[in-house]
């Protein structure tokens, strides 16, 4: 039997992918205004700072419907004030569908929020694997000194709504006190 080379690789020790339909977003300070609390000490950095970086797998086109994409976040060590760098966060727009999150490298929180406000959260690790619920906005934050490299695999129609937190946060903050990281 033939056996053809895989068009994409992943390196499983960064997250790296590689090949073909893979494509790579960046999210640097100036995408994240009212993201983080801290509105004096945000406008006082470089607004060009990377805060996270996606690259995806994308075979399927957003919102085709039994399709998946696959992708691997890298999210920078640093803080804007006491609060940790982290993702925007998101439910799906399609609010029913679930995604699977593994951590790759470094030390991290996923916080998870159910549509009323409750706010759980799991440690990420490396090995560390999360099922991420319908109807439940996640968001990351990393913890560590080191850059965190969590990877994904969602519904192609999943979509993402960011409004949701823009307007109204998460009801928990990770912030650091005294030197070690805080869920409050
Ligand atoms: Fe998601």
């Amino acid at each position: 039997m033939e056996c053809s080379k895989a068009k994409v690789q992943i390196d499983t020790s960064t997250g790296k992918l590689t090949g073909e339909d893979v494509s790579k977003s960046t999210r640097q300070l100036k995408h994240l205004q009212g993201i983080f609390e801290d509105q004096a000490a945000y406008e006082a950095m470089n607004p060009e700072t990377i805060v996270y970086e996606v690259e995806m797998h994308d075979k399927e086109t957003l919102g085709t419907e039994g399709g998946l994409l696959f992708g691997t976040s890298y999210i920078y060590p640093g803080k804007v004030g006491k609060e940790y760098f982290m993702t925007k966060g998101h439910f799906h727009q399609k609010r029913n569908r679930a995604e699977y999150y593994w951590g790759i490298q470094g030390h991290g929180v996923l916080l998870f929020m159910s549509e009323t406000g409750e706010v759980t959260a799991e440690e990420v690790l490396p090995c560390s694997l999360h099922y991420i619920q319908g109807y439940t906005a996640h968001r990351l934050v990393n913890i560590g000194e080191d850059v965190l490299a969590v990877g994904a695999c969602w519904p192609s129609d999943a979509g993402h709504d960011y409004a949701d937190i823009l307007e109204r946060g998460f009801s928990k903050k990770v912030r650091e006190r005294n030197g070690v990281p805080f869920i409050e």
